[in-house]
């Protein structure tokens, strides 16, 4: 650990969350999100109206974030940002500030990538919190991505399997749409799971080669199993909404606990991570505590604040770059499909 203090000032607003944080040496002063509710009444993101909330909400965010760290602007060290992936109008808006701002203050600006960030939220310095040793597997599980990432360094990751189509956190948002349940559903669901029955309803699982995962044909088994019951009786999902959505959450832990085994015995590195929004899921975290009773795995579940998409791990990742000197310069432009 340097002793000198480094200030990292971080921005995230890859989708629909303005988020700014500010660490000192890897740990968190402040980390503020503003979630946009403006996209609850559409069912879903509307990237327009991301880009223009975050224009509205990006400069009182980041001058919550100085006054909760009690960070004068000087004092900062350097300005990370996410560059990618993400909704190209959102990052633009996060990448022409921290531009701006590193350019007013004199100081180093430092590009992140958003699923490398999701996976190095583990490295927050943190009381009572193991962090992983690597190589690990980190299992990135959220409402854009699904991946398996073989991490053999900070910056050194290999995505070993992903999603052909639909990402995880959209099987869960989808499924609850046709439940009736508002956007994001993933946690509405993971709530009446947890008083339902996980086998009362039984959906199919995708057979799809490798460590790679599909998740648009499981959508549309919810569907038409819907359809089909609620034409003999149109109180079924009210009814059921419980047992249904245990039975929804069951599939699709299921899903990914069976690519995460496979991805174990093929590398032979059983320290497993998971990050991203899904990884608040309670069905994966129970999954992965009794992976670690079964089968001796050594499991990383994030704290809840740094699951869902947060400035913080866009400063830690930030921070890691800020010691090896990895800056972008102004010419750097915003990725929409940014892979590593
Ligand atoms: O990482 P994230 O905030 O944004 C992306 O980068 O996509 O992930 C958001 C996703 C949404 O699909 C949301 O429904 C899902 O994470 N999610 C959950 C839970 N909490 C958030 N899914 C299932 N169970 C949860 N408890
Ligand atoms: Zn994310």
């Amino acid at each position: 650990m340097p002793n000198q203090k480094i200030n990292i000032l971080a921005i995230e607003s890859s989708c629909d969350d303005t988020a700014a944080a500010v660490l000192c040496n890897g740990k968190i002063l402040a980390n503020i999100v503003a979630t946009q509710e403006v996209h609850q009444q559409y069912g879903g993101v509307v990237p327009e109206l991301a880009s223009r909330a975050h224009q509205q909400n990006i400069v009182p965010v980041i001058h919550q974030a100085l006054a909760k760290a009690n960070i004068d602007k000087k004092d900062v060290s350097a300005i990370a940002f996410t560059r990618g992936p993400g909704l190209m109008g959102s990052l633009l808006v996060g990448t022409s500030f921290a531009k701006s701002l590193s350019m007013g203050l004199n100081i180093p600006l430092i590009e992140v990538n958003h699923m490398q960030a999701h996976i190095l939220a583990h490295f927050i310095e943190e009381e009572d919190f193991e962090k992983p040793e690597f190589p690990f597997l980190a299992m990135t599980i959220s409402g854009g991505h699904t991946q398996i990432v073989l991490v053999s360094d900070y910056f050194k990751m290999e995505v070993i399997g992903e999603t052909i189509d639909d990402a995880v956190g959209e099987a869960f948002d989808k499924s609850a749409k046709i439940l009736g349940l508002p956007y994001p559903g993933g946690p509405l669901i993971d709530k009446y799971a947890q008083e339902g029955d996980p086998k009362a309803f039984k959906f199919p699982k995708p057979k799809v080669d490798g460590l790679n995962f599909s998740f648009s044909g499981f959508k549309t088994a919810v569907l038409y199993f819907v359809q089909r019951e609620t034409k003999n009786d149109p109180e079924f999902v009210e009814k059921n909404l419980k047992d249904i959505c245990a039975s929804i959450q069951y599939t699709i832990i299921g899903i990914l606990m069976d690519k995460l085994k496979k991805a174990v015995k093929e590398t032979g590195i059983n320290q497993v991570a998971i990050a991203g929004g899904v990884s608040a899921n309670s069905g994966i975290r129970k999954a992965l505590k009794d992976a670690e009773k079964k089968w001796g795995w050594k499991c990383y579940v994030p704290k809840f604040e740094y699951t869902t998409d947060n400035a913080a791990m866009i400063g830690i990742a930030g921070y890691h770059k800020f010691l090896k000197k990895d800056f972008a310069d102004f010419s750097v432009t915003a990725q929409s499909r940014y892979k590593f």
